[in-house]
């Protein structure tokens, strides 16, 4: 079985995922390093360079080749299920987890570095809360979804392997 964690940017996929993959003995997989490293380039400059939908063909690409492992831990980019083919592929690899935080909270989180390059704007509360009316829906699609709000990271991985 496969555990792909989905969720906004700051969402702690990174962090709870690697967490969730010692406890169950597994794998572990981020998009956006794999990526990085396939790519010998990090994700704001392939956004810089090659554009957007040139990251997104990389994330499908990547998420093709993934449907041969298993007891992997999955931690995607916030941005992975904007590419309608994603989830679909995202649901034959396994068991998918929404990490939902607050507006808030992610906003602390991610102005603590601008490696985002999506949330590069004037009013990154504004671009958050925007881009999150527009993909909460396409989270709120995983089998079940986590509140992480004022949680644990220890509590939060519990609870995901209680709900397995
Ligand atoms: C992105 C999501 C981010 C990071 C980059 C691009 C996106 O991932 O890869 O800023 O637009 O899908 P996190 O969700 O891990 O922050």
């Amino acid at each position: 079985m496969n555990i792909i964690l989905i969720g906004f940017m700051g969402s702690g996929k990174t962090t709870i995922g690697r967490k969730l993959a010692v406890r169950l003995g597994y794998r572990f997989v981020d998009t956006d390093r794999q990526i990085q490293r396939e790519q010998d380039c990090k994700v704001s400059e392939i956004f810089a360079q090659n554009g957007e939908s040139y990251f997104r063909a990389l994330e499908i690409d990547l998420l093709k080749r993934l449907q041969k492992v298993h007891n992997t831990v999955i931690a995607t980019g916030g941005g992975i299920l904007t590419a309608s083919c994603n989830l679909d592929l995202i649901r034959k690899l396994g068991t998918s987890v929404y990490l939902k935080a607050s507006i808030e909270e992610i906003c602390e989180r991610v102005s603590r570095n601008n490696k985002r390059p999506l949330l590069q704007t004037n009013n990154q509360e504004q671009t958050v809360s925007q881009l999150m009316e527009s993909w909460n829906n396409l989270y709120l699609k995983a089998d079940f979804t986590i509140n992480t709000e004022s949680l644990r990271m220890s509590f939060i991985v519990s609870q995901i392997i209680r709900e397995l």
